[in-house]
């Protein structure tokens, strides 16, 4: 058997999925603010979590949500100004941060305005300081197994200190930056959100590849407490 997380829910339509993995995320914020005040996530970017964000920024779960103590930090950002139209900072600002009453301090973009990406990292990394680990990260998958910008092949892979760092991916001939495993692997809750077919054959060889030479970012998840996946039936097919 290969890579499991602690729990796999698969739903049987993506609006069912995206539904449940809302549902599971307001419950969630609310125990942490009801035992510690706040509830701080790592949002993933791409396109995947848009709908998941509209389900929160929707009823029941908008009445329900206690946005005033809940901050939003950023697995990863592509090194473009956040009104671009690949900034995970614009996708989340349409579809989450402006649908919803979040005080501006409580939304902490990765900066993308530095001479360089890896000033963006370091910048990012003092302003998450010591934050104690995240209550929760949100991530999800590429084709070749990355999440956040943990691309294969690339030296992020090998980060085992700095909490933040720049990556070059080549494919995209573009910077970006990401949360490294060290801080993505001390938080309390990670999800991946999984959804269409274009994502079976990546979710079939990571739940079964029993080669160990065979790895991918993803298996690098680890994170203190639960890990979930919530894939439709369209990302299971496998
Ligand atoms: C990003 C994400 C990245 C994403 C996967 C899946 O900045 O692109 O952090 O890791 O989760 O590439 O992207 P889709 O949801 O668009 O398939």
């Amino acid at each position: 058997m290969g890579y499991s997380p602690d729990k796999l829910i698969i739903s049987n339509s993506a609006d069912e999925l995206f539904k449940e993995a809302a549902a599971c995320i307001a419950q969630y914020a609310n125990e942490c603010v009801q035992t510690r005040g706040v509830f701080s996530i790592a949002l993933a970017g791409g396109g995947t979590p848009k709908r998941l964000y509209q389900q929160l920024t929707s009823s029941p779960l908008i009445e329900q949500i206690p946005w005033a103590s809940c901050h939003f930090y950023f697995g990863d950002e592509r090194m473009v100004p956040h009104d671009h139209d690949d900034s995970n900072y614009a996708m989340a600002h349409k579809s989450l941060f402006e649908r919803a009453p979040i005080p501006a301090g409580n939304i902490h973009p990765i900066p993308t305005d530095c001479d360089t990406a890896q000033e963006c990292a370091n910048r990012y990394a003092q302003e998450i300081g010591n934050l104690p680990g995240l209550d929760l990260v949100l991530l999800g998958i590429g084709q070749d197994g990355h999440t956040a910008s943990l691309f294969p092949g690339t030296d992020i892979l090998h980060e085992d200190t700095r909490p933040v760092s720049a990556v070059y991916v080549e494919k995209f001939r573009s910077w970006r930056i990401s949360m490294t495993y060290p801080l993505i692997n001390r938080a309390k809750q990670a999800i991946v959100l999984i959804s269409g077919s274009d994502k079976s054959d990546i979710v079939h060889q990571v739940l079964n590849t029993d080669n160990p030479d065979v790895s991918f970012p993803i298996q690098g998840i680890r994170p203190l407490g639960r890990l979930s996946w919530f894939v439709d039936k369209d990302a299971y097919a496998g």
